[in-house]
């Protein structure tokens, strides 16, 4: 089932950065009431469209004393605050192998954010939540969908 938590359009980083930061809040409630299950947001979108600033805004809320950049050759980077983010690029991962390597499958109780979820089709957990990021013109238009999906 997907149920459409929000779509917005966005028409600068500074405001993507807001919209994920307020989406953040719902993501904190949510951890409220987990035990040792991970939050899973994956991520979609083509590159340069803003994911790594998403991310950012969800971690100014949660982490806001991390810097958070893109782990593009650390293929994880991890946040702590109030909750711990475990940032993901799964733009170099192809299979459960390469996934398992990173110690994917160990995290717990932490709020898993993933850039290019479109590599990993086969550890998509039953529920999560799924933002797509997409260009709206040749500039800084952006659409952001946000849904929450379950079985
Ligand atoms: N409305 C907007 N929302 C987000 N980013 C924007 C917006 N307008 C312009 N930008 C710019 O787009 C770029 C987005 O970069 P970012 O690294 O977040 O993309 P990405 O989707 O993570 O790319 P990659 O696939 O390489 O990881 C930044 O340079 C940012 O300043
Ligand atoms: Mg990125």
């Amino acid at each position: 089932m997907t149920e459409l938590i929000k779509e917005i359009a966005t028409a600068s980083p500074d405001e993507t950065e807001a919209v994920a930061k307020e989406f953040a809040a719902v993501l904190c409630g949510e951890m409220v009431k987990k035990d040792t299950d991970n939050l899973f947001v994956a991520l979609y979108g083509d590159v340069g469209v803003g994911k790594t600033v998403f991310v950012r805004g969800i971690a100014s809320l949660i982490c806001p004393d991390d810097f958070v950049q893109s782990p593009t050759y650390a293929l994880v980077n991890e946040y702590r605050g109030e909750y711990r983010i475990c940032h993901y690029d799964m733009y170099r991962i192809t299979s459960e192998d390469d996934l398992e390597s990173t110690g994917f499958y160990d995290y717990k109780n932490c709020i898993i954010v993933a850039e290019w979820c479109e590599n990993i089709p086969f550890a998509l957990p039953k529920s999560y939540y799924r933002v797509d990021i997409s260009k709206t013109d040749d500039g800084n238009g952006r659409l952001i969908r946000i849904e929450k999906v379950t079985e």
